[in-house]
């Protein structure tokens, strides 16, 4: 067993950094990553604060990218030395989605279970040997990770790791919600609601792919002059009164497209306004898993709106991961402006707070 800080968050004693044993040994189809990089995601706030209540001892953070340092039997797609990304969605590769080349529906995937491929947990506490389960399948704020080989993803070793571990969540959820999810063309109309590590990705891919006019929405004005600067042609703030008829104004009928990226109910329910007829509202932000939200059938039967769940961008991670990398390298994706703070593991907590309080860009992670 070799012993790591990791940020533990247990449900009856909060959070906080402890070390972890690994095991020395891995099983087959397992990878072992010393991790160099790991964002703060919003995710990883929703279950600290409850919306998706953890019942068990979890290692948080899923927004990671290090260097492979051991690999059990039969793993193929890695090897020791690699530079890899963290996908928190490891597909089984057998199921029907898989097959169809859906893994971002993938039926057969342990991740959402806080579980490894073979139903287990690879670390325990060090402090009294209690299981400690890796966050979707990742458990990524820890020097080192035991993960599923489905769960690596190779990149060029140029990609510095900060920009890597965002390629991991925020960005290929973001990009992808553009490019995958929605399709968006050049020239089509876009709203961005919520301008986090999320929403800016999504701004940033709305840029990569010539969407026109692009509105940014939020509440905090740091957030909405980076999202100028990564490409939104306007800006609004969030508790405008006029905030539809602002949209109307600037895109003609509504948005083309119209991207919820907070997870909050009442902004969800703003999006069939915010588009256009024949126009599609992105559902990127997770809600609690419980909440629920009004919307008017008919406007959208009418009008032949669409809503677009988005889970993961809508990823290959194999495929894009690398795609997002050298559109990064390529200079027509500049992912490292969307990294905030980088931080030690253990100023992981004011982190978080800033993430709460909207301060900053994405703060990192990283690890010695
Ligand atoms: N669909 C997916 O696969 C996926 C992947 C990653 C994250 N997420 C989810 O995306 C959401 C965003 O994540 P993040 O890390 O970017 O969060 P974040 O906290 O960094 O960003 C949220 C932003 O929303 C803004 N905001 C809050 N209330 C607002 C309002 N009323 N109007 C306008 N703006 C408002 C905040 O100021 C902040 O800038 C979370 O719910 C997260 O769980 C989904
Ligand atoms: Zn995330
Ligand atoms: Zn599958």
């Amino acid at each position: 067993m070799s012993l790591v800080p990791a940020a533990v968050l247990d449900p009856a004693a909060g959070l906080r950094v402890e070390e972890i044993a690994t095991p020395d040994d891995l099983g087959p189809g397992l990878v072992r990553v010393a991790v160099k990089a790991a964002g703060v995601c919003h995710s990883d706030l929703h279950v600290l604060d409850g919306d998706w209540p953890a019942t068990e001892p979890l290692v948080l953070g899923h927004e990671g990218a290090g260097v492979v340092t051991g690999t059990g039997a039969g793993v193929r797609d890695v090897a020791v030395g690699d530079h890899v990304v963290l996908s928190w969605f490891a597909p089984c590769r057998r199921c029907a989605d898989c097959a169809r080349g859906r893994p971002w529906t993938c039926s057969g995937t342990r991740s959402l279970d806080n579980r490894l491929p073979d139903g287990t947990v690879p670390s325990v506490r060090a402090a009294d040997g209690t299981p400690v389960a890796p966050f979707l399948g990742l458990g990524a704020f820890a020097a080192e990770v035991v993960v599923a080989e489905s769960a690596v993803v190779p990149l060029p070793p140029e990609v510095p790791f900060e920009v890597a571990a965002l390629i991991g969540c925020s960005v290929a959820t973001g990009v992808g919600a553009v490019t995958n999810t929605a399709a968006v063309r050049p020239g089509d109309s876009a709203v961005v609601v919520g301008c986090g590590g999320v929403g800016l990705a999504v701004v940033m891919g709305l840029r990569l792919v010539g969407a026109n006019p692009v509105v940014a929405v939020d509440l905090s004005d740091e957030r909405l002059e980076a999202a100028r600067g990564f490409g939104a042609s306007h800006v609004l703030r969030g508790d405008d009164p006029d905030l539809v008829a602002r949209v109307h104004a600037l895109t003609g009928r509504g948005a083309d497209f119209a991207f919820e990226a907070i997870g909050r109910p009442r902004t969800i329910e703003l999006l069939p306004e915010l588009v256009a007829p024949g126009g599609a509202g992105v559902l990127v932000g997770m809600t609690s898993y419980d909440a629920t939200v009004t919307i008017r059938p008919f406007d959208l039967a009418d009008a032949g709106k669409r809503l677009l769940g988005c889970n993961y961008g809508s990823s290959i991670a194999q495929v894009d991961f690398p795609r997002l990398a050298r559109a990064h390298l390529a200079g027509n994706l500049p992912l490292g402006d969307l990294v905030g703070r980088t931080v030690p593991l253990d100023d992981l907590g004011s982190a978080l707070d800033d993430l709460r309080a909207a301060r900053g860009l994405r703060t990192v992670v990283t690890f010695g």
